[in-house]
């Protein structure tokens, strides 16, 4: 039985999604739990030659025996979710925490008319968080249209642990926005480091086993803040990257690796393996899934990513579909 956290090194849209997507289709997980803020997240998966980009469902709809929950921590939009049911089709599978905090209308006003000089994704999330503290936000239990869904996360994943089924966590957002340990204030309304990830399902700290910390091989940034290897538009032009937020549709800011953050990210995390995204796009070269066919340089950057951040890359990403994958891991488990 193994228990793990997949989180995001970075400023959020690193391509969890993606390596979430592989692994329930690859390591059959019986539960994929979404943690994290709620719908100011977009992960993206391509799947059967369909694009998704889900707010609130785990990627891990792809496995059709995988059992989609979403933990107590992370805000729900009831009007979100219920699209992305009806899209996914995964209703039948889907338990929603009865203690989720609700985004309300009037959440989404605020945040939208405030917002602005965070540069913030506009969807509620921190005003709604702030209803929670003030105990006085609408919990899920409280909603008639969640009503088929509602369950007791932490409880399911205890039994599930007892009976022996592996557990995967869908962290959101990334390191440089947690509210603790990112780039404050331009962050976003909550930490968003494994151990909150944990708490998010109802998962103590003694129960991981995995910290599977996401690093996209260009670091992007959306919203306002400090960006310390960040390059101008026309360079990130020049080497083909130009992208837009799944939630959003803002131009992403494109910036150089930072070993450095790279390298306190994952100690804060507690990471035991890192995954590396998009090095097709920053190193041109067509999607494979065995490390001997990557160019010498991105070779090259994959070993010095786990040399300076002292951590094993174990899944590298070389394109947009789920099996566009290196797996490493092979041998080490
Ligand atoms: P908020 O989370 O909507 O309050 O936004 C606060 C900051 O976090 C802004 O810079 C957002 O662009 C950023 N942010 C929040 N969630 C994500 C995400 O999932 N991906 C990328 N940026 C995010
Ligand atoms: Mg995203």
């Amino acid at each position: 039985m193994v228990v793990t956290i997949v989180a995001g090194g970075q400023w959020g849209d690193e391509g969890k999604g993606k390596i979430v997507g592989y692994l329930s289709l690859k390591d059959h997980p019986a539960v994929v739990a979404r943690a994290g803020v709620g719908p100011n997240a977009g992960h993206t998966v391509y799947f059967g030659g369909k694009r998704y980009g889900l707010r609130q469902v785990p990627c891990a709809f792809v496995n059709e025996k995988c059992r989609l929950l979403i933990g107590p921590g992370t805000l729900v939009d009831p009007q979100v979710l219920l699209k992305e049911v009806e899209e996914t089709g995964c209703g039948a599978r889907l338990g929603v925490d009865r203690n989720c905090a609700i985004i309300e209308q009037r959440h989404v006003e605020e945040d939208r008319a405030t917002g602005g000089k965070i540069g913030t994704t506009g969807t509620g999330c921190g005003p709604a968080n702030v209803a929670r503290v003030r105990r006085e936000a609408r919990l899920a239990s409280e909603v008639p249209e969640l009503r088929p869904f509602l369950t007791d996360v932490p409880l399911e994943l205890h039994r599930m642990m007892e009976k022996g089924g592996d557990i995967l966590v869908e962290g959101s957002q990334g390191f440089g926005l947690s509210l603790i340990h990112g780039t404050y204030p331009f962050v976003t309304s909550k930490d968003t480091t494994a151990s909150t990830l944990a708490a998010d399902v109802g998962l103590g700290p003694t129960e991981v086993d995995e910290v599977l910390l996401v690093f996209k091989a260009y670091p992007t940034r959306v919203g306002n803040g400090p960006f310390p290897t960040e390059i101008s538009q026309e360079e990130a032009e020049r080497m083909g990257i130009v992208e837009h937020g799944t939630v959003t549709g803002r131009r992403r800011r494109v910036g150089k690796f930072d070993f450095e953050m790279a390298k306190r990210a994952s100690m804060i995390n507690g990471a035991t393996q890192l995954a590396l995204t998009c090095i097709d796009r920053l190193f041109r070269f067509p999607p494979t899934r065995r490390f001997e066919n990557l160019p010498s340089e991105a070779q090259r950057f994959v070993r010095e990513v786990e040399e300076k951040v002292g951590v094993p890359v174990t899944l590298i990403s070389t394109g947009p579909d789920i099996w566009d994958t290196i797996d490493l891991r092979e041998g080490r488990r």
